[in-house]
């Protein structure tokens, strides 16, 4: 059976998978103020690295959304082997059709053109005070409260990171 969550024919790809280093994830949960307990959705999650780390370092309640059934497979089973089950999971879905109404966390690392997709959605969902970290693409119109460039990574590559709050 088919879960209304689950990617369908209409799931459109919003960018391709290009991780966000761990240094630099490290950053963005910081940057973004999250703190034990609180919801973290990650929006196109990867190997899951940032919903770890949410959920390991700094003990939120943290849901990844991916549509690739091979990085969902690949991190749901990371995060079982590291005991995280409780505060940490995949959602195998359409970042585009998923409940964000209870986050207080929001991370994203998509592309310009697929911010804007996503911002409209978030501006009915999102309850007042959400914060939303988006790595090296802004979102246009809104106003970042914060915006940090990092020089280098350790792997020579630099990033900028923009801080919302809703
Ligand atoms: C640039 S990667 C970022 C991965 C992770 N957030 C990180 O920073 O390491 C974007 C991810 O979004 C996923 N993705 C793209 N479109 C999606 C969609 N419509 N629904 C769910 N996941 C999507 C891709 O498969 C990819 O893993």
């Amino acid at each position: 059976m088919l879960l209304a969550q689950e990617p369908t024919k209409k799931t459109e790809k919003l960018a391709p998978y290009y991780p966000t280093p761990e240094t630099v994830v490290e950053e963005m949960l910081k940057m973004v103020g999250t703190k034990p307990g609180e919801k973290m959705f990650d929006l196109g999650s990867g190997d899951g690295r940032i919903v770890i780390m949410a959920a390991k370092k700094f003990q939120a309640d943290a849901t990844g959304v991916e549509f690739d059934a091979d990085l969902y497979r690949q991190s749901s089973e990371r995060i079982k082997a590291l005991g995280l089950e409780k505060k940490a999971r995949i959602i195998h879905g359409d970042i585009m059709v998923q409940d964000y109404s209870k986050a207080d966390v929001i991370t994203v690392y998509l592309l310009p053109i697929s911010n804007d997709k996503v911002r409209p959605m978030l501006e009915k969902q999102l309850k007042p005070g959400t914060r939303i970290v988006a790595h090296d693409f802004e979102f246009s119109g809104w106003n970042p409260d914060k915006v940090m460039h990092i020089e280098d990574d350790g792997e020579g590559r630099s990033h900028t990171l923009y801080l919302y709050k809703r």
